[in-house]
């Protein structure tokens, strides 16, 4: 299981309100004690703080914020004594308007770095009607008139990966971080990188769905070229014992998706229907179905995304309450049976909601530039509550307020308290994961997918067992026969007699079969 780590909200070593390196190194034994494989982590550069560190100012060094490079080999190399690797985001796509070479751009279109960006001539009108995924358009004005391309946020200019320049640069910057032990990268915008060289106008009308990526943006996503790019970074990670790359490829035809982690390219590319899916069960079995067969196709393992940074926490997603809460532990079940690379986000373990914070203390762009039209993903990325006894322990005592407001009921789900509570999600994950580490027909293996009434079954089959998770996705107890013991459910009310199981809604059972 990958674990992702929004460091700025994971633990605050220093006492600043921010989380940095030194607060998750010293976090390292709870990974590891849940039963953590890796861990990616968001963006950790120098960044003109326009997106949440995505718009990155300088692609080879620590943000002071979160410590140095050598705080960065100090963690990667705790992270390996406790068996964990650690992979860094890298942002290809875009970089901030404060990096040099757009600095540089600025002061002189002729300048070679000018050419690394996408610049158009001072004009009334953009050159096309592409839409920034932010909301707005995605051309700004430079100060000398010019037009210059963002597909999000105006602090965030597109790279013009047609530029050798660039190529080279990501190649220097991959081999920094790879030299210094990590263990690979999550690609943003792996999807995007190259645009139609003819800056031709996206079909039809555009919907502000962010990543919906269908039809709407043609020109701006998936140009046969990026492929190329996925095959030289594969080359390079193989030079490296185990380096590997996770793409976020946000299309909307998983197969197409797929593509991205042919086995000379990409390791893994996330699927991200089940992040996407109401608790529905059709919506639940196709998006399993279709991920298993789509990345069956190029021989790839899914890599199975419930939560992250961009969308609201699934408790929240799913309902609310504690119905919310139930479901999201039998989505967690279900995921963690799955054959293939499942990805948790920090706080997911600890059933935590969607964040209320106060419109004055967002950050989110989406929230600002659509005029506060969308809620934006600042509710996701509330720091993490880890001491029920003591505020709740993001911070060391005494320190400054953290950067985005924890509302006060937290300290409910705080780790401290989840960890001695048998009945609690952070339990639940962790016997889950130490099951999925001790069983071959889960978390590997051949997976079937099959649905009655609301049940969804998924069939895994291992060396030389076979377990099935049922998820009950309706209203009413559903009565289930069995031929082995439970192995783990999803709630204490399960009740079990001889040969059957009686399943309340909204819940996940793991039964071995004998
Ligand atoms: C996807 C990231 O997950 C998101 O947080 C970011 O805003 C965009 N890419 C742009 O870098
Ligand atoms: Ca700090």
């Amino acid at each position: 299981m990958v674990y992702q780590v929004y460091l700025r909200s994971f633990a605050d070593g220093n006492g600043d309100g921010i989380g940095d390196l030194a607060g998750l190194r010293s976090r390292l034994p709870y990974l590891a004690w849940l039963g953590v494989d890796a861990l990616w982590i968001n963006p950790h550069y120098p960044s003109g703080g326009a997106d949440g560190g995505y718009d990155i100012v300088d692609y080879r060094a620590v943000d002071p914020d979160y410590g140095s490079v050598a705080d960065l080999e100090a963690l990667v190399g705790d992270a390996r004594r406790l068996g964990l690797r650690v992979i860094l985001d890298v942002v290809p796509n875009h970089t901030s308007d404060r990096h040099p070479w757009f600095r540089a751009a600025l002061a002189d279109p002729d300048s070679p770095e000018a050419a690394r960006y996408h610049f158009a001539p001072p004009s009334d009108e953009p050159p096309n009607n592409w839409q920034s995924l932010f909301g707005g358009p995605a051309w700004s004005r430079t100060p000398d008139g010019r037009w210059y391309l963002h597909l999000f946020a105006p602090g965030q200019p597109d790279l013009n990966w047609r530029d050798p320049a660039v190529a080279a640069d990501f190649e220097q910057t991959l081999r920094f971080w790879l030299d210094r032990g990590v263990s690979g990268f999550r690609v943003d915008v792996a999807y995007g990188l190259f645009k139609d060289p003819g800056l031709r106008d996206n079909p039809g009308s555009y919907s502000p769905t962010l990543f919906g990526h269908g039809p709407e943006q043609a020109m701006t996503r998936d140009q046969p070229e990026v492929h190329d790019v996925w095959r030289r970074w594969r080359s390079i990670c193989d030079e490296y014992p185990d380096a590997m790359l996770v793409g976020e490829v946000c299309l909307a035809d998983l197969e197409q998706v797929a593509l991205y982690s042919r086995p000379d390219e990409m390791h893994q590319s996330f699927s991200f229907r089940l992040l996407k899916s109401p608790w529905e069960i059709a919506a639940f079995a196709d998006g399993v179905q279709s991920a298993l067969d789509a990345f069956g196709e190029v021989g790839a393992p899914v890599s199975w995304v419930l939560g992250n940074h961009d969308k609201d926490r699934q408790v929240t997603r799913f309902g609310g309450g504690a119905v919310g809460t139930a479901r999201a532990r039998a989505a967690a079940l279900l995921m963690l049976a799955l054959p293939g690379s499942p990805y948790v986000y920090a706080g997911d373990e600890l059933g935590l909601p969607q964040a209320v914070v106060p419109d004055e203390a967002k950050l989110d762009p989406i929230f600002w530039r659509s005029g506060g039209v969308r809620a934006g993903r600042d509710g996701c990325r509330v720091p993490m509550p880890w001491n029920a006894s003591d505020g709740v322990g993001f911070s060391p005592d005494g320190a400054v307020e953290p950067w985005l407001p924890i509302p006060a009921e937290w300290e409910r789900f705080a780790v401290s308290s989840q960890t001695r509570d048998g009945g609690s999600t952070l339990t639940l994950y962790r016997r889950a994961l130490a099951l999925r580490a001790a069983h071959s027909a889960l978390g590997s293996g051949e997976a079937t997918v099959s649905t009655r009434g609301d049940v969804l079954t998924v069939r895994c089959v291992g060396d030389d067992e076979s377990v099935r998770c049922l998820v009950n996705m309706g209203a009413g107890t559903v009565l289930v026969r069995t031929s082995g013991p439970v192995l783990l459910a999803s709630t204490t009310h399960v009740k079990t007699s001889a040969g059957s199981i009686a399943l309340p809604p909204n819940t996940a059972v793991w039964l071995a079969e004998d």
